[in-house]
């Protein structure tokens, strides 16, 4: 029987399983909800210091369905990070840590671009006794308004210098989460592990417009007639995120060995999680799988794992956590892979004899090339 268990920067998890920031974990009562299921762990909603400031919209929210009334493949978000009070979370996180001081609780936080603001939030949560931090970096609508969110994962100096400082006041794990809106998600990932965070969560959502409404002509969401550009997430993005996940993975081992990593965006099937441990996630964080779902996915999500590693032979995820990061390479790299073994193919039936080529029309220049090395 394949153990699920896994320890990250020294968390102990019964299985990689982690509530991803959002609706899911946007107070102690689901959050609560969320441990009795048995998720290995909860990244509660992202806090601020002056919840005052966050003032949310309805409607937030707009799908995208494979066809109508049919299976939801995309969702998009104008929600801001969490409207309730800090001193409520606080009370909250204490009152979590105290009924479930074997579960991991990690706090989601961003603040603007402030020192002092920075290590007053991980001070203050710190002392609740959550069990680690993620630095929400990468919120892609309304934030970036204040130059927070997205607009600071944005810039790597400005994510080494807040890595910096978070790591100055604290000895928890702290993952730094990673907007997709951007180039090269190497470069912020660099720059928040040189700055002292343990790991990377990736991704965040990524910015879009869910379309336009054909009778009324207006984008949707649609607030007041109106709308903004929001974040989206869901299975329509997996692709997307394991491409990013699969290059923070690399950067990881390359310059960072031993930090961590955790994957998410549009995970919804044990199969999916396992393709980010393939990856090279530590841990496979669900935001918008749990809203569409429910808590009890875990249920799917543990015993489809648990399928997958007993048909390979895995007793430990550990075992295959990156595994088929060996196996991307370069196009041309592909290229010389592929004349290399149709020519294997060809020697190997006898097609090519006596320095001919028969079936000719088959074989490229640069086929020949690699089978005459
Ligand atoms: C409605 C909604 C609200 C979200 N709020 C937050 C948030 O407060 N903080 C955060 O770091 N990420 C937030 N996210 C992003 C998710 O945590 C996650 O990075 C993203 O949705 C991709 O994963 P998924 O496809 O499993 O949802 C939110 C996502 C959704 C759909």
């Amino acid at each position: 029987m394949a153990n699920l268990g896994v320890k990250v920067d020294g968390l102990v998890l019964p299985n990689p399983f982690i509530i991803g920031s959002g609706p899911p974990g946007t107070n102690a009562n689901v959050i609560a909800k969320a441990f009795d299921e048995g998720w290995g762990g909860v990244v509660a909603k992202t806090v601020c210091l002056d919840a005052s400031k966050i003032v949310n919209v309805t409607p937030r929210y707009a799908r995208m369905r494979a066809s109508e009334h049919k299976e939801i493949i995309g969702w998009e978000n104008i929600e801001l990070i969490s409207d309730r009070p800090l001193e409520t979370w606080l009370d909250e996180f204490r009152e979590l840590k105290r009924r479930y001081p074997d579960h991991v609780l990690i706090a989601s936080v961003m603040e603007e671009y402030r020192r002092d603001a920075w290590v007053e939030i991980v001070e203050r949560c710190a002392e609740t006794g959550v069990d680690g931090f993620e630095l929400n970096f990468s919120c892609p609508h309304g934030l970036p308004e204040r130059r927070m969110g997205s607009a600071m994962g944005q810039d790597p100096a400005i994510l080494e210098e807040v890595c910096g400082w978070v790591r100055g006041v604290t000895d928890k794990p702290v993952w730094a989460k990673l907007t997709p809106n951007i180039m090269h998600i190497e470069e912020p990932a660099r720059a928040a592990l040189g700055g002292g965070a343990t790991g990377i969560s990736a991704i965040n959502t990524i910015l879009s417009i869910m379309g336009v409404n054909l009778d009324t002509l207006r984008p949707e969401p649609t607030v007041a007639g109106y709308s903004t550009p929001g974040g989206y997430s869901g299975k329509a993005i997996r692709p997307i995120a394991l491409r990013m996940v699969m290059e923070c993975a690399r950067l990881i081992r390359a310059e960072f060995p031993g930090r961590s990593l955790s994957g998410l965006g549009g995970v919804e099937t044990g199969g999916d999680a396992a393709q980010f441990l393939l990856l090279g996630a530590n841990t496979v964080q669900v935001c918008t799988g749990v809203m569409i779902h429910g808590y009890s996915l875990i249920h799917r999500l543990r015993r489809e794992l648990s399928a997958f590693m007993d048909t390979h032979g895995f007793t430990s995820v550990d075992e295959f956590r990156g595994y088929s990061l060996k196996y991307l390479s370069t196009h041309a790299d592909l290229v010389d892979r592929q004349a290399a073994a149709k020519a294997q193919s060809r020697r190997d039936h006898g097609i090519l004899q006596d320095g001919h080529w028969i079936g000719d029309e088959l074989v490229t220049q640069s086929e020949k090339l690699v089978a005459n090395r």
